[in-house]
């Protein structure tokens, strides 16, 4: 039994100024505030945000059992009525906790199954033939935002059945919005001003909100007076009744689907993105990629059945993942008072894992600046600890898009690469923008060579 009552052990870490504590430095660079946290104080690094207690866990055996014990010792930590939650995802999946969460992500899970997923694939390679078609040779263009309205039209397609190519420059003007609105209640002054307080960033986040709410409500409308529609998961979320035998009210209904759209599409777009950069700046993986995409499909058009042989093509997905891990921090809070690491932590703790932090970190990953696809390819028992990778989270609330997600980043990869090579510029600017996620702030400009000339 643990006798939390008897670890005296408090955490140490960063002193931080009266009530915003920490907030400054963490607002300047997140990035680099949870690392040298880790570096200063180690494993179990304590700061607080806005008067709210906080550790920083990077052990990655605790890290696991953080993420084990959510729902039971942690909760998600996204109950605290943040803006973010109550204008965009609302009660969706990500957000949502305990028995309700349990029923919604029953109901979704079989979309997500691995034998289901598997039927998307061509639907995945025909979209990324679709983009291939409009592109020209020795053209410069922004990679990203490809990627971006590649993947927003696939999961609107493979979910909902609905092609958005039409709206896809609003949807994705809108989406920013959301995503730099996001970024600013993290970071920017939103993060002290309380929520009713109105601010441009907080109508913008509104405004791109309402203009998906009405795509969405659309489709909604037109699904309910179609008879003949596919049993899709758009139908299996209106079909389903609760234990009342009731049917999920329209606006969790819009939750459910506005969460698994914008999850769903800017995750696997920036992995992508950060995949083309990296293989532009590391051309001996760019040349074992290209002779293994060309030795694999021999000329045809990639299909479910070749991700498996697909093999350095998913280790250099792994490698950017670990790299560059989209979902660069998360956040559980303690439901009661906890032990991590041997230290003793409060009831109401925010606690903070870092997978950026423990993928950078050379005790799991040697030179974890490199990006050695390699790494993915070794013998079972030389392979990084199991706990270090955490780029889709873990435990119950692990990303149920996972497989999903590796499916399709490598048949995309492999569809592009037959017809095409990018490089991104060398002199393109990079920087980081964390929006939630972190992807190229200044997109990604590229040199786009077909490959027949
Ligand atoms: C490379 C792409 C992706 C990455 C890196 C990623 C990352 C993550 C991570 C880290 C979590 C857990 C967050 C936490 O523990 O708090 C998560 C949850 C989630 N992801 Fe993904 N994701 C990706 C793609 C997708 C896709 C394609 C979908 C499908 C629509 C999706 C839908 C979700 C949902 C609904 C959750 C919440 C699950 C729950 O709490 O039950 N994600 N994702």
């Amino acid at each position: 039994m643990e006798a939390t009552s008897q670890i005296q052990k408090q955490p140490e870490g960063a002193q931080g100024f009266p009530f915003i504590g920490n907030l400054p430095e963490f607002a300047r660079d997140p990035i680099k505030f949870v690392t040298r946290l880790q570096r200063d104080y180690g494993d179990v690094a304590a700061f607080s945000l806005m008067g709210t207690k906080s550790v920083l866990v990077s052990d990655p055996k605790e890290v696991d059992r953080v993420l084990l014990e959510t729902g039971k010792r942690y909760d998600n930590g996204k109950n605290g009525g943040s803006v973010t939650q109550e204008t965009i995802l609302g009660n969706g999946l990500v957000t949502s906790e305990g028995d309700f969460w349990k029923r919604q992500r029953k109901l979704i899970a079989p979309a997500f199954h691995h034998q289901n997923i598997k039927q998307y694939a061509d639907l995945i390679v025909d979209c990324t033939q679709d983009m291939v078609e409009t592109w020209q040779n020795d053209s410069v263009r922004d990679v990203h935002q490809d990627m971006m309205t590649l993947t927003q039209r696939i999961i609107m397609k493979a979910l909902f059945d609905v092609d958005v190519r039409d709206n896809a420059s609003e949807a994705s003007e809108a989406f920013n919005a959301m995503m730099h609105s996001m970024g600013a209640e993290l970071k920017g002054p939103e993060a002290i001003l309380p929520a009713f307080v109105p601010t441009p960033s907080r109508t913008k986040m509104k405004q791109g909100v309402e203009y998906i709410n009405s795509l969405l409500l659309d489709i909604i409308e037109k699904r309910r007076s179609d008879s003949t529609a596919k049993r899709d998961l758009l139908t299996m979320l209106m079909d389903a009744r609760d234990d009342d035998d009731q049917p999920m009210s329209t606006v969790q209904l819009l939750d459910e689907i506005r969460t698994l759209y914008l999850a769903g599409h800017e995750t696997t777009a920036t992995t992508l993105s950060w995949a083309w950069l990296l293989l532009s700046q590391n051309p001996q993986a760019y040349a074992k990629l290209e002779a293994e995409v060309a030795s694999v499909l021999n000329g045809r058009a990639p299909t479910a059945d070749d991700v498996q042989q697909l093999v350095y093509c998913n280790a250099v997905i792994k490698e950017s993942l670990r790299s560059y891990p989209v979902a660069w921090i998360t956040r559980r809070v303690a439901l009661e008072d906890v032990e991590i690491g041997g230290y003793q932590i409060e009831k109401g703790t925010s606690v903070f894992l870092s997978p950026w932090v423990v993928h950078h970190d050379a005790r799991w990953f040697p030179q974890p600046d490199a990006f050695l696809p390699e790494r993915w390819l070794k013998d079972k028992a030389e392979l990084p600890p199991r706990e270090a990778y955490l780029p889709f989270g873990g435990g119950p609330r692990i990303c149920i898009g996972n497989g999903f997600a590796m499916m399709e980043s490598t048949l995309i990869l492999a569809a592009v690469l037959q017809h095409y090579h990018i490089e991104v510029l060398p002199e393109h600017p990079i920087e980081i923008e964390i929006v939630g996620t972190i992807r190229p702030k200044f997109g990604l400009q590229s040199r786009f060579t077909a490959r027949s000339s």
